[in-house]
């Protein structure tokens, strides 16, 4: 059967039998769904019988997690369906799951799977052996070939364990890829053999270290990296799930871990320390140092050698032209080259880098700017990230392969409502918007559409650090829940209402067996920290007692010190802080509270503030005393003594930006 005799054959059956498809509560929700008629009770003890020894696997798998029932997994019965399809058929004597790959047949036992209570989720024994399922046939395809999530592992490290348990979570949901962003700025993160500094030096921020702490701690010394062998079982992990790995060194730019490690691949220009406490932040790769190429070669290598995806992802975002446009270096390769915008030597380095990944046998992926020229060879896949509608569509139309994972729609590190945690520069990404996405929607035509391979979440990582390992939970569910069926599900047949049902309602279960889960009854078996509702406004009274600020510094502008003493905004100054520099709070009567909060840098990340510093108490007006310390690039000052000022004294240089941001206090 074609795909359109195949279609044609899934509507006749959805036609045949009106049945209650969402009554399961399934998601992604399937194709088609033909309930029987009754139950089928498990009786016989888990048995599983497997056409191909390479299903054996996923047979020991499923029969770790359900009590009873005989089960036959095969290839056979699928070949007719599209990459990762499955037919799933639950009768009284025998479950029968025929994939058309592995894939699906792993996808075809997630379904399976929410055909349970949803304590299957909660390990081997957690389920009685008086199971009974709804009797039926299921025929199901994924609408998209590309289903992923992207963690960020460089801004927050993330130990290999929550890797997998992460994995795990999202191959429940029919995620086929796990984008894992090894390398950036803020951290290195796979080990690389010929290169050993990468991760001695570059896997570590804060305390000694050479490589600037950026988030919060200043002292402390944190971070982490992955040895070979790790990626490797956290690779095989994933395959045993049916999730592909692709791995993602970011070049040329956000390279600054890699540049602390091995200065010689940066531009050779004095570098300008005094704005970033004698940091060194540069972190472009020279284009025209040739040796870059032999090193890249040799670390893509390795890299390309641990993981069996077809894909390797180069990077290609955000970079800065002004270290090549001062490189003489660079600037004579411009010449050469006959170009007079420095933004295209990244067209020359990313053909490099290209080319080199090809030679280990892998096409390459990259985030969108690397494809705004046009240059760079039409079998790159494109990860689009900005505006949907124009940019995301505009790479699809110049015939790139298109993972659309807009800002917009699924950047996850978006706020999910206003008064939730995450970044705003996308918007806030609710749970309905990101399941409103289509390309259709979007205007995409057909032809557009067709070079869209699908659609993927997208965790950066840099608020991990202050929330939390609950954080990525938090951020990625249920939003993962929503992706995956906007890649899974036809367009056609998905309905906002419907889904939010599935996730949140139990419901009765067709042939009058126990009722069925909501989803996130699922999720919490999973044992996913998911965002359960809207954080409730903080409600507890702030006083405003009348108060002068001061400083060392010198405030901007626009962002002056009278918002601070107002209470009205964060002021922001002309320079970053360094050793020395002191603010100072002064009350013009006695203050009595409970609790002061004392807050530097962003409102809601921890960089722009005074990461390590006194924090000194005068309850006279003239004399000072050491009540507590800046951590986080915050405090919080109790003392039942009324009290007349409050003064930081920084120890530290700023973190992570050229100013300084200086919040009002919170008391109470
Ligand atoms: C990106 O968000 N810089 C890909
Ligand atoms: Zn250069």
């Amino acid at each position: 059967m074609n795909r359109a005799s195949l279609v044609l054959g899934a509507l006749a059956l959805l036609c045949a039998a009106p049945a209650p498809v969402a009554a399961q509560n399934l998601i992604p929700q399937p194709v088609s769904v033909k309930w029987g008629e009754g139950v089928a009770a498990l009786t016989t003890v888990g048995a599983a019988e497997v056409t191909h020894l390479e299903l054996a696997p996923l047979a020991d798998h499923l029969l770790g997690m359900i009590p009873a029932g005989r089960v036959r997994l095969s290839f056979e019965g699928a070949e007719d369906l599209p990459a990762g399809g499955y037919r799933l058929s639950v009768a009284p004597e025998l479950i029968t799951i025929a994939g058309r790959d592995y894939g699906g047949v792993w996808n075809g036992i997630q379904t399976l799977l929410q055909l349970f209570p949803a304590d299957v989720y909660r390990g081997a024994n957690a389920l009685s052996a008086n199971i009974t399922l709804p009797v039926v046939t299921i025929e199901d395809w994924p609408a998209m070939e590309h289903r992923g999530v992207m963690l960020d592992v460089a801004r927050t490290f993330v130990p290999k364990e929550q890797v997998m348990r992460l994995v795990d979570n999202i191959a429940r949901h029919k995620i086929n890829k796990f984008h894992w962003h090894l390398a950036d700025d803020e951290g290195w993160r796979i080990e690389i053999k010929s290169y050993p500094r990468l991760t001695e030096i570059g896997a570590w921020r804060g305390g000694d270290s050479p490589l600037f702490p950026v988030y919060g701690a200043w002292e402390e010394k944190y971070g982490g990296f992955y040895t070979q062998d790790e990626i490797s079982e956290v690779v095989a992990y994933a395959a045993l799930r049916g999730v592909e790995v692709i791995p993602e060194i970011d070049l040329p730019g956000h390279s600054r871990a890699a540049a602390i490690a091995y200065p010689e691949i940066l531009c050779g220009y004095t570098p300008n320390l005094t704005a970033s406490g004698g940091y060194d932040t540069r972190n472009m790769w020279c284009v025209a140092r040739e040796e870059n190429y032999a090193m890249l070669d040799a670390i893509i290598g390795e890299v390309a050698a641990l993981f069996p995806s077809p894909t390797f992802h180069l990077g290609g975002d955000e970079v800065e032209t002004g270290a090549w446009r001062a490189c003489p270096h660079c600037k004579a390769l411009m010449a050469e080259r006959d170009i007079t915008d420095a933004a295209r030597l990244q067209d020359i380095f990313m053909e490099r880098v290209i080319d080199i990944a090809a030679r280990h046998g892998k096409d390459a992926a990259v985030w969108s700017e690397a494809a705004d020229s046009r240059a760079i060879p039409k079998s790159t896949t494109v990860w689009a990230w900005k505006n949907p509608a124009r940019a995301a569509r505009a790479y699809a139309a110049a015939g790139y392969p298109t993972v659309v994972c807009a800002g917009e729609y699924f950047y996850f590190d978006m706020r999910q409502s206003a008064r939730d945690i995450g970044h705003t520069w996308a918007g806030v990404v609710t749970l309905e918007k990101v399941y409103s996405f289509s390309p259709a929607a979007l205007g995409f035509t057909a032809a557009e559409t067709a070079n869209v391979r699908g659609v993927q979440a997208t965790l950066f990582h840099e608020l991990g650090l202050e929330n939390g390992p609950g954080y990525v939970d938090y951020q990625l569910f249920p939003r993962v829940c929503a992706l995956a069926e906007v890649g899974w599900t036809p367009a056609e047949q998905r309905s906002w209402e419907d889904f939010n049902r599935r996730l949140t309602e139990r419901s009765a279960r067709p042939g009058g067996s126990a009722g069925s889960p909501s989803h996130l009854d699922r999720l919490a078996a999973m044992g996913i920290a998911y965002r359960a509702a809207e954080p409730a406004p903080d409600t507890a009274p702030l006083k405003t007692p009348a108060v002068t600020f001061t400083s060392s510094l010198t405030a901007r502008e626009r962002e002056p010190f009278s918002r601070v003493s107002a209470y009205s905004g964060a002021a922001r100054t002309i320079r970053s802080v360094v050793e020395g520099d002191w603010l100072l709070w002064t009350f013009a009567q006695p203050v009595t509270a409970s609790r002061i909060d004392i807050k530097t840098g962003y409102d809601h990340l921890q960089r722009g503030g005074i990461p390590s510093g006194r924090v000194e108490v005068s309850y006279d007006g003239t004399t000072f005393e050491t009540a507590t310390r800046m951590h986080d690039l915050k405090a919080t000052l109790a003392t039942d003594r009324p009290v007349r000022a409050i003064k930081i004294v920084s120890e530290s240089p700023c973190n992570g930006e050229t100013f300084t941001i200086i919040q009002p206090l919170k008391i109470r």
